[in-house]
């Protein structure tokens, strides 16, 4: 069967309403994407919060279209494979951002998997990201058996938490600040200002996409394509007033049974206002439960109760897999705090990342060459990808075998790979 494999741009209208309304082919890629995760038709709200998003964020739609489509196909000009990508920054510690290529909708019609489309899509894309001078691309993840054989390992992750706040809670210190209850629908800017200083302080952290502000402040909700009328907002102020944290929320019952108050989003600029809005959570009546998916690794809020017991850890999840595509570019940006140097042998089945590279590190900042030498660490770059932002130690991978080096050679990379803390991204995408 014969593909012709195309790239567009969002394109689309503004009609009287001011929504975004697609041309014929943006919607039916969308409708594609829909129809791969499962999910149902899009309609037009929803239709005009993605491309919107995508034009917003100078998006590049991949599709596979079939050149001889048969009589009584789903549509001839549908996409039987979607593929998108934008490009944006992950914070890579020492107040740097690296310019970061997000890949995301990858899908292929079931009558059509395991043809090699995602590999086509995937190899045009990593190299056209390459060629353009993007240094690491970033997605996430359905299953994590897929994304390996592409170079991409698993960097950073997130703790779905249960809190028990009956009676039992309490911080061991009253946070600082104030919490106000605020119109979630109201406060996009709020929203988006508050991510931009998580995004500038918080390794680990990916630029969020476009339409993130629509879905945190329930002005649009996936499942009715109408806003979330269920939507609460609240925000910490500082001790000056200024507004460095928030939390959207959702109060649910399950028939009679107990309510549970199930935070959507929740991020902040300042530990105060971290322990703050948790203590506003704990404080709602009426609910003796507050879940959160996107905790991070190592939470502050465990240690901050008088009683620990009653946070619970109920999953783990990985959230952002890493490919180096130019390991100098990428190497030079990292965050370091260890003097040493290593002489590192990447070996990547794409080609791109393949080589050895002298990392020299001094004074917290790492200068990376090629070398014609023998390397002394020999690891995969979905390895590299792992170790880039601390998410995981040398230390735990040596043992998992995924080196290849002498005893000394590996501590010494042990050492100079050490990172103070574990990233966090509160971003799925
Ligand atoms: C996952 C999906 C995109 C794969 O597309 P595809 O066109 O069938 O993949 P390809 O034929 O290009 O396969 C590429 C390689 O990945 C492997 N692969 C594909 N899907 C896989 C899966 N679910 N688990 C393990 N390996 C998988 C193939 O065996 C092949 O391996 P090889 O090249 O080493 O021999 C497709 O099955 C799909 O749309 N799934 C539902 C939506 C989804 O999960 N999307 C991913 C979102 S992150």
């Amino acid at each position: 069967m014969d593909y012709d494999l195309r790239a567009q741009p969002a394109r689309a209208t503004t009609d009287a309403d001011g929504r975004s309304v697609p041309d014929a082919s943006t919607e039916r890629w969308f409708q594609a994407v829909a129809q791969g995760f499962h999910d149902a038709r899009m309609r037009p709200r929803g239709l005009d919060v993605a491309v919107r998003a995508a034009a917003a964020d100078g998006a590049t739609l991949r599709g596979a279209y079939l050149t001889d489509p048969p009589p009584l196909d789903l549509d001839p000009h549908t996409p039987v494979a979607t593929f998108i990508s934008f490009d944006k920054t992950l914070n890579v510690g020492g107040g740097r951002l690296l310019p970061l290529h997000m890949i995301t909708d990858v899908t292929v019609r079931p009558t059509h998997r395991r043809r090699g489309l995602l590999r086509q899509m995937m190899t045009t894309d990593l190299t056209e990201a390459r060629d353009a001078g993007l240094p690491m691309a970033a997605l996430t993840v359905s299953e994590g058996s897929i994304y390996g054989r592409f170079g991409f390992g698993a960097a950073t992750w997130l703790r779905h938490i249960s809190l028990d706040t009956s009676r039992r809670f309490g911080l061991r210190d009253e946070a600082s600040g104030r919490v106000e209850m605020v119109d979630p629908h109201a406060c996009a800017d709020v929203v988006r200002d508050v991510f931009e200083r998580f995004h500038a302080r918080e390794r680990g952290s990916v630029d969020r996409p476009s339409w993130y502000p629509e879905w945190v402040t329930g002005r649009y909700d996936p499942t009715s394509d109408e806003p979330d009328q269920r939507r609460r907002a609240a925000v910490h102020h500082d001790g000056s007033g200024t507004v460095d944290g928030y939390v959207s929320y959702r109060v649910e019952q399950d028939g009679q049974g107990p309510r549970q108050l199930a935070i959507q989003d929740l991020v902040t600029a300042s530990d105060d206002a971290y322990l703050g809005l948790w203590q506003f959570l704990a404080a709602v009546d009426l609910v003796e439960n507050v879940t959160f998916s996107r905790a991070p690794m190592e939470d502050p809020l465990e240690f901050a109760l008088a009683d620990p017991r009653l946070y619970s850890v109920t999953r783990l999840e990985d959230v952002i897999w890493l490919r180096v595509l130019d390991v100098v570019a990428a190497l030079e940006a990292r965050e370091w705090v260890q003097d040493g140097s290593v002489l590192l042998g990447v070996r990547d089945a794409m080609g791109m990342a393949e080589g050895t590279f002298r990392v020299e590190v001094r004074d917290r900042r790492a200068e990376v060459t090629r070398s014609d030498r023998e390397p002394e660490v020999v690891l995969d770059v979905t390895t590299l990808g792992s170790l880039y932002l601390g998410g995981v130690t040398v230390r735990t991978l040596r043992r998992s075998n995924r080196f290849e080096g002498t005893p000394d050679a590996l501590d010494r990379f042990a050492r100079l790979m050490e990172l103070p803390t574990r990233p966090y991204c509160v971003t799925r995408y």
